[in-house]
């Protein structure tokens, strides 16, 4: 038998296709096509530098292999080939595997420390449908509206846009994400790379079985795609890719809490979950607590629909941090506010925590959560990667 060889791969179902990895690569072992991101096993090196930015998990997976898969192999998945079985260290002549096995288990331990290791679904959501359309075979969406969200005067253009998809199959789970092609090239010739965006409406539809969806978009400035979908007016067709996402999802069973802390567009799968549960289950005992940070109530998107959300179905917690004459207020100094909520909330099994939104609120949300649980007897430290594990603590952060 020929070596055998530990071979880093990516789980095409579950990658979202934001490339994260593949900019964090320091060897360009990471590569796409219009359907996959592959990793080049003559290139990876095992440095783990790829792992803990991925949002989803899906870069965490190996492979002992006689032969490793090529790189057109990998482009072609729909979905990860199993482990061979009788591959493992001992059964091949070079004896080399076994001291590889325990390094790369070392390495991939320090890059999961204190996380719990890789995410995973809530045990009672629905099995999402993924990347059903790429770059080479987009859906075609058409734009049913187009509205602002936040105040006219607002510093941030914050926009809900429905897409419909008319009679093309493409079924969506809360929470997950699709990608948008910006027609055109960039400035080496090549076609956009699809932005992802997170869809705002329930699974059954913007408006029950029309099959629509929603999106959330903030104009950034000198943004491409977000400039390019905020720009469109109804009737523009446009392309998207997808559904991604295969962990970040709502939990179905009607008992569980959901805890959601976001900031600005971070809220769009939030306003998917509390849809979903208004459509499906308004009088479910579990609890749903929202932390929402923007910098003005007239910057928070969805500020005057939520306003008419009843407290049976959502409670909210709504934080500024540019009000004049207020003081500064982010989510993190919320939670530490209501510990007498959260830990009640911390010390259920059934309990969900899901953030969204800055890259720089996960610390914050972190070291909050730290506090309230210290504040209580409890121990975060250990308490979110058993969540974690239990695929009850979720972060989708950019
Ligand atoms: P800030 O006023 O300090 O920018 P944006 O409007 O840029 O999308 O941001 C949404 C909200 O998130 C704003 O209130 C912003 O506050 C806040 N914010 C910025 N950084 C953090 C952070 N590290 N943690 C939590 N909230 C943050």
């Amino acid at each position: 038998m020929n070596a055998l060889v530990k071979q880093h791969l990516i789980d095409p179902e579950i990658c979202i296709r934001c490339y994260t990895c593949e900019e964090h690569c320091p060897v360009d072992a990471i590569t796409h096509d219009d359907n996959n991101v592959v990793v080049d096993v003559s290139k990876c090196n095992f440095c783990m530098d790829c792992i803990s930015p991925c949002p989803t998990g899906s870069i965490d997976n190996w492979r002992i292999v006689a032969t490793p898969y090529t790189l057109e192999e990998q482009f072609e998945w729909m979905e990860l080939p199993a482990q061979e079985d009788g591959l493992e260290a001992g059964t091949d002549g070079g004896g080399s595997l076994e001291a590889l096995e325990d390094e790369v288990g070392a390495l991939l331990a320090r890059a999961h420390e204190g996380t719990g290791g890789k995410p995973i679904a809530p045990a009672s959501a629905s099995k999402p449908s993924v990347n059903l359309f790429n770059r080479a075979k987009p859906a075609r969406a058409v734009v049913q509206g187009n509205f602002r969200l936040t105040d006219a005067a607002a510093e941030n253009d914050v926009r809900h846009i429905i897409l419909s998809l008319g009679d093309q199959v493409f079924p969506v789970l809360e929470g997950q994400s699709v990608g948008v092609v910006v027609p055109g090239t960039d400035d080496a010739g090549k076609p956009h790379q699809p932005r992802l965006y997170s869809i705002s409406s329930a699974r059954d539809g913007e408006k029950p079985n029309a099959n629509n969806i929603a999106l959330t978009v903030k104009r950034e400035p000198g943004g491409l795609a977000s400039n390019y979908l905020c720009d469109l007016e109804k009737g523009a067709e446009i392309e998207i890719t997808g559904p991604f996402g295969g962990t970040f999802l709502m939990p179905n069973d009607p008992a569980a809490n959901i805890i959601m802390i976001c900031t600005g567009t971070g809220s769009a799968p939030f306003r998917a979950f509390t849809e979903r549960r208004r459509r499906t289950s308004p009088n479910a005992s579990g609890r749903m607590h929202l932390y929402f940070g923007a910098r003005r109530p007239e910057e928070l998107p969805y500020f005057g629909p939520l306003k008419k959300v009843p407290e049976s179905l959502l409670h909210q917690e709504l934080c500024f941090s540019r009000v004049d004459g207020a003081a500064k207020e982010y989510v993190q100094d919320r939670m530490r506010k209501r510990a007498d909520q959260l830990v009640p909330l911390l010390n259920d099994g059934n309990t969900h925590i899901f953030i969204c939104g800055l890259k720089g609120m996960e610390t914050g949300v972190d070291e909050a959560l730290s506090d309230v649980c210290r504040g209580a007897g409890l121990d975060w430290a250990s308490l979110k990667p058993l969540m974690r594990q239990s695929g009850r603590y979720h972060v989708e952060t950019y």
